[in-house]
């Protein structure tokens, strides 16, 4: 034990490394299990996900890594003859109790998909539609936060002089950065995001990976990928599901480079999956 602490001490800034290990988890999960009917997706999950970290989440399809994401913001509940049991503390809470405010949480915890999925609306409308169903009318707040979070987004430069142009035309990375800004409109502390580069090209892709980067200064992120080059790259952490079960989590590099369970380290060298 005392080796591989050393060993990641080598590895990661010092700075850095002392920072993440004295963080309380922002979120914390404990022994949660989850049912779609008679079928159990997610066997005893226990993890924590660290503040201004990113945390990747890897693993074979159908392995529960959309499920258990969607747990994080409870967008489970929105799914007929599900069953959840085990705890997940937000901050310390419980949001799983029945006074718990969903629409509150999902603001805290915003979500991006793997389809970017923009409403048929302009560039500002989409950015600003959170903040709308808040209640905020005053126009030179919308315009301050549409161009803040486009910025946030990475996207400004692109869409600054055509921002009531309908976001359909976007391109599809374009796209996927508008529904980030969308997501950050809002001020989430927590942004989930599944798998959200798989539909695009390298060029976007990595445009969303060094937008991740940059993001984790100010949010929490947890990511579901496909692609393990990609958890390699951005990632501070990374757990490994298998058949609903989280076989390995630990530090990236732990996880890429030494892992201690089997089925990780055929899964990480490409020997299955
Ligand atoms: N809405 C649903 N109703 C019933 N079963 C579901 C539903 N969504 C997922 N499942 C099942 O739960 C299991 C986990 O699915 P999940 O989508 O979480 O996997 P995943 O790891 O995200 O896969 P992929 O990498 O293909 O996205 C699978 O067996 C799947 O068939
Ligand atoms: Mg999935």
């Amino acid at each position: 034990m005392m080796d591989e602490e050393i060993k990641s001490k080598i590895e990661i800034p010092e700075t850095e490394e002392k920072e993440a290990e004295s963080l309380s988890p922002k979120i914390s999960v404990e022994k949660l299990n989850f049912f779609y009917g008679r079928t159990q997706a997610l066997k005893d999950i226990s993890v924590g996900i660290k503040e201004n970290q990113v945390t990747a989440f890897i693993g074979p399809s159908g392995c529960g890594k959309s499920t258990f994401l969607r747990c994080l913001n409870r967008m489970n509940d929105l799914i007929p003859g599900t069953k959840v049991s085990g705890k997940i503390y937000f901050d310390g809470t419980d949001i799983y109790t029945r006074d718990i405010d969903l629409s509150e949480l999902r603001r805290k915890v915003g979500m991006v998909f793997q389809k970017s999925n923009p409403f048929p609306k302009s560039i500002f409308e989409n950015v600003a539609y959170g903040l709308k169903i808040q209640g905020v009318t005053d126009k030179a707040i919308l315009e301050e936060t549409v161009e803040k979070t486009l910025r946030d987004a990475a996207l400004w430069d692109e869409v600054k002089d055509k921002l009531d142009q309908s976001a359909m035309k976007l391109s599809g990375g374009q796209q996927q950065r508008v529904c980030i800004a969308r997501a950050l409109a809002v001020q989430p502390e927590v942004l989930l995001m599944d798998e959200p580069a798989s539909a695009l090209d390298p060029i976007s892709t990595a445009k969303i990976e060094e937008l991740i980067s940059d993001l984790k200064k100010n949010y929490t992120i947890v990511i579901v990928t496909h692609n393990m080059q990609q958890a390699a790259r951005i990632s501070d952490y990374t757990g490994f599901f298998f058949l609903g079960e989280l076989i390995e989590f630990d530090r990236t590099s732990d996880i890429f480079t030494n892992p201690k369970n089997k089925k990780t380290e055929d899964y990480v060298t490409g020997r299955f999956g």
